[in-house]
């Protein structure tokens, strides 16, 4: 029998359980057809959970998580819990997970795809070719800081408070992971922090130029995070690596996203510890806007899964394979909603999964 793969599957809110179920006919696809033995769990996440449970992620859910090879997500969140408290609300699931599996490096690559020039808000010239990943801190600043809250001051006035706070060792093991990352790329790293007003973006440049040091062969620059986004906006190929703090991340990665066709595009892996858990999700949200209508578009979720095949499971050419059939449905014109242009046949999320299992079948060979 060959090694067992576990896999989590978290759909989630909104279009989450849309997609999340395309990404499923590819990993049986590959069981089927790559020999692979993929032991898969599903559970809730989000408002679903919050739904069935009363909390966002259950312990058991949590436990699987814990104990599974990798975590599969689809997205969380919509209006119908906007008035839940904070940390019963369908993105504390989600936080939840990052925190307690300690993935603190979240990898966005921000890929154009060359049909898909003409899809970007920016001029062709601007993005054919675009490669740059998004390194962000996940498991810190502003996202978990103390203190946190509402309070009501004796006058009455209302005060709300957040607090970005990063200490040394965190700042260094993401920078390692930028630049093991760049090492392999082209050996460029931006660094992004707000040093101009914040001391904890003075430190996280201080203590990303030190982590430099240990590697010659990359090149660091620095970027407050406000001209980032100007930049990506401007001349987005400048960039190799970006690595930043968990909320600039949050913001520089859908700008990012969206210079590439379409936020339903973007895949993301979160690492953490040698040999700990990952996650695996795409960039975009649950869209609750165009929920339960299968117009979503699955692509960032399948992905997604190419990542886990190649990061957790070692499984580079089936990742290939994945990203190959993406790239050839997209050649073919196949488009979702999302992505839709003139002259190209619109799809629906399950007619995408299709096409993209029928590529895998003809370039497999
Ligand atoms: C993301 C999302 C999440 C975040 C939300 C859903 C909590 O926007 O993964 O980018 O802010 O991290
Ligand atoms: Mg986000």
């Amino acid at each position: 029998m060959t090694k067992e793969l576990s896999i989590l599957i978290l759909p989630g809110d909104g279009i989450g359980p849309e997609i999340m179920a395309q990404a499923r006919r590819v990993i049986d696809w590959m069981g089927e057809n790559r020999g692979l033995n993929f032991t898969l769990h599903e559970d809730s996440v989000g408002g679903a959970a919050y739904d069935k449970y009363g909390k966002p992620l259950s312990d058991e859910a949590l436990a699987l998580a814990k104990s599974v090879d990798a975590v599969m997500l689809g997205a969380v969140g919509g209006p119908k819990w906007d008035g839940v408290d904070y940390d019963k609300r369908p993105e504390a699931g989600l936080l939840t997970l990052r925190k307690e599996l300690e993935l603190f490096a979240n990898l966005r690559p921000a890929i154009c795809f060359e049909a898909l020039v003409e899809a970007s808000s920016l001029k062709p010239e601007l993005v054919s070719g675009l490669d740059i990943m998004i390194v962000r801190e996940l498991t810190g600043g502003v996202y978990f800081g103390e203190p946190r809250g509402i309070e009501t001051l004796p006058n009455g006035d209302r005060r709300g408070v957040n607090t970005q706070v990063y200490t040394t060792p965190e700042i260094h093991r993401i920078a390692h992971i930028a630049f093991d990352l760049a090492g392999k790329r082209d050996g460029r790293v931006t660094s992004s922090e707000k040093a101009n007003v914040m001391e904890s973006g003075l430190l996280w440049r201080e203590e990303v130029t030190k982590v430099a040091a240990d590697y010659p062969e990359v090149a660091l620059d620095h970027m407050l995070a406000d001209s980032c986004a100007m930049q990506l906006v401007r001349a987005p190929k400048q960039f190799d690596v970006i690595v930043t703090d968990n909320l600039f991340g949050d913001l520089l990665s859908d700008v990012a996203a969206m210079l590439t066709g379409s936020l339903g595009m973007l895949p993301s892996a979160s690492i953490g510890v040698m040999g700990g858990g990952a996650m695996y999700e795409p960039v975009h949200g649950s869209a609750p806007d165009i929920a339960g209508q299968g117009i979503a578009n699955p692509i960032a979720t399948i992905l997604s899964l190419a990542m886990a095949l190649r990061y957790t499971f070692d499984l580079g050419d089936e990742a290939q394979l994945i990203e190959d059939a993406v790239q050839d449905v997209l050649g073919q014109g196949m488009r979702t909603a999302d992505i839709m242009q003139p002259g190209k046949t619109k799809v629906s999320t399950s007619v995408m999964g299709d096409c993209i299992l029928q590529a895998m079948e003809k370039l497999q060979r």
